[in-house]
């Protein structure tokens, strides 16, 4: 890949040419969690950590993991390679990835904030620096984007220690002592903040918040834990850098995703496989960029099951400002040779495909 700058292209990078509410002819795409073990390449790389908080933090590698789908795919856009659990890493909450998925040292209702540091922030400086050999090493036209989870996501990994299927502790915290409850969110936003903007200033282009469980609240537990901590950090993040675009993924909030989007003070929202494309375009298009939201399954089938989903996408999102991507992330089973076609597929005008 070529060393290169912005200015070099004369024009806007598609990617931010979309966020910014443009109707580009061929659509801007990337894939959520495009980097990682469906690539070969991403596999041989990570045998040369022991953990994976380690791979993370290693600029030389997380650079390296960034850069692989960019350069097979050449997609629009390259999702910084990190986790949304280095957040508690930082705060000082135990973290293990085990072979069935995330393991934390669970945060105990009532006493167990008062065990995580506030300042913890600044063990993550190498991801910064992994930023900046990024920037350094990507073509003009590509933007960079940095993300983080969302306080409510967070959370749940935060105190549930892991992944679960019913929240009940985080939930029932939540209930029974949201004074309590908000003290934990709160620190949590204060770090997404801090570690976002040092993303920016290291030169990411847009930030993308995922919030990948949001869709287990009812309604007014959505608008307090979803809508409002990510209200204050897009407020925050708007302060000091007005024009970074900031892409919302509250995957599952099915109706509330109006809410959201109203309310919330993102740029752009991700939708969920589950939203439909007439409801997106209807609803939400007229007020935001829709980044969305191919089955991550039509893509590990791929072939013409998979053409005829992207041609429906981008016949209903198309004519507005839109952003091809997956409803969620790459499987690990995906053939490489299935985003190619995905990539070919996108390169030709919609009338053909
Ligand atoms: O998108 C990208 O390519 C950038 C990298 C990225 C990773 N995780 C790398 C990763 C991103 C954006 C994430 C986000 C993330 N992490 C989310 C939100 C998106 C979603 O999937 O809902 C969540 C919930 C996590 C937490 C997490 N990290 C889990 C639950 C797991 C284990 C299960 C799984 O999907 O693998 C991880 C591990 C993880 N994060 C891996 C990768 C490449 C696999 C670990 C490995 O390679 O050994």
């Amino acid at each position: 890949m070529e060393e290169s700058t912005s200015a070099a292209t004369g024009e806007a990078k598609r990617l931010l040419r979309a966020l910014g509410g443009e109707v580009v002819e061929r659509p801007a795409w990337w894939l959520m969690r495009q980097a990682g073990r469906y690539l070969p390449e991403y596999r041989a790389l990570r045998s040369q950590a022991a953990g994976f908080i380690e791979f993370c933090l290693n600029p030389e590698l997380a650079s390296e993991a960034t850069l692989q789908p960019v350069r097979r795919f050449g997609m629009d856009a390259a999702i910084l390679f990190a986790d949304i659990l280095l957040v508690p890493h930082a705060l000082g909450q135990k973290v293990e990835f085990g072979e069935d998925g995330p393991i934390l040292e669970p945060i105990v209702e009532g006493s167990g904030i008062g065990r995580l540091s506030p300042d913890g922030c600044a063990g993550l400086d190498p991801v910064y620096e992994t930023v900046r050999r990024c920037r350094a090493r990507l073509p003009a036209e590509t933007a960079l984007i940095g993300f983080a989870g969302s306080p409510w996501t967070v959370a749940t990994y935060m105190v549930e220690g892991g992944a679960s299927r019913d929240f009940r502790r985080t939930k029932a915290w939540a209930y029974r002592d949201p004074h309590g409850f908000g003290a934990l969110i709160e620190l949590i936003v204060e770090a997404t903040v801090d570690y976002l903007s040092g993303q920016i200033t290291a030169g990411a282009d847009a930030i993308q918040l995922f919030d990948s469980w949001a869709g287990v609240l009812p309604e007014a537990g959505f608008a307090r834990w979803v809508i409002e901590p990510t209200r204050r950090i897009t407020a925050r993040l708007k302060e000091r850098f007005p024009a970074v675009p900031v892409i919302g993924f509250p995957r599952g909030a099915g109706l509330f995703y109006q809410r959201y989007v109203a309310e919330s003070g993102i740029t752009a929202v991700a939708i969920d496989t589950a939203v439909s494309p007439a409801f997106a375009r209807e609803m939400l298009q007229a007020r935001v960029a829709v980044q969305g939201n191919l089955d991550p399954v039509a893509l590990l089938v791929g072939g013409a099951a998979m053409r005829e989903e992207v041609r429906a996408i981008r016949s209903a999102l198309g004519g507005g400002p839109f952003i091809f991507n997956l409803g969620h992330g790459v499987l690990p089973q995906t053939p490489p040779e299935n985003v190619a076609e995905l990539a070919r597929q996108l390169a030709e005008p919609l009338d053909i495909t």
